[in-house]
């Protein structure tokens, strides 16, 4: 068990840290348009997923952030990954992120794993906000901000530039007086 980055579990899941030696998963996902069409970063081989690995130790290093990879409790089969950036301490919020192979989208495994990292993050890591930026276009994410109570606070207009467009961005907050 890592100090602020345990190993968790939920029915169906490990939810355990992310590792260098999980790059070639990764790279897999962050490959893929599918997973990416929504994210802000996307690699096109292994050497420039290294990046990717080096953010997640970053985040570790200064306490920015966690990041877990989500596998299957019975075939150890990795699914996808969801974590926390950006804490701020004083203001004792943090930002997340979640993705998972498409092979395993519909089976409710983010909110399963999500829900399971928010509940430790309110509980052990003096957290009271958990925000997420999301496309609207991204109406699968949307869908877990539903599940787990996350409320909509706002549209940002044309806030990021993907490519040579603008894009809207959206804005949902989960308090953890609403945690339940
Ligand atoms: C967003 C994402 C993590 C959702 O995870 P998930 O575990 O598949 O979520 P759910 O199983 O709860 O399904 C959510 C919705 O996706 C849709 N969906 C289900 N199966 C699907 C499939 N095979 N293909 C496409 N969409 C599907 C359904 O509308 C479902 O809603 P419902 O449960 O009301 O039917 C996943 O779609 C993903 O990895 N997307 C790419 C990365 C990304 O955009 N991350 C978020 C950035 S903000």
């Amino acid at each position: 068990m890592t100090e602020n980055n345990p190993i968790l579990q939920t029915e169906r899941l490990i939810i355990r840290p992310v590792e260098d030696s999980d790059i070639d998963f990764v790279y897999k996902a962050f490959s893929n348009p599918k997973v990416t069409k929504f994210l802000t970063v996307s690699y096109p081989d292994l050497e420039a997923t290294k990046e990717q690995m080096e953010w997640y130790k970053h985040l570790k290093n200064k306490k920015l952030g966690y990041w877990w990879v989500i596998c299957d409790k019975n075939s150890e089969k990795k699914l996808g990954a969801c974590g926390f950036s950006n804490h701020q301490k004083n203001h004792q919020k943090t930002e997340a992120g979640y993705w998972l192979l498409p092979e395993n989208w519909g089976k409710g495994y983010i909110a399963e794993a999500f829900g399971e990292i928010c509940k430790y993050a309110f509980e052990n890591l003096s957290l009271n906000r958990i925000e997420c930026i999301i496309e609207p276009e991204n109406s699968n994410s949307k869908k877990i901000m539903d599940k787990l109570n996350f409320q909509l606070e706002g549209r940002l207009r044309q806030a990021e530039k993907v490519d040579d467009d603008f894009v809207d961005i959206e804005y949902y907050s989960l308090l953890k007086q609403d945690f339940h």
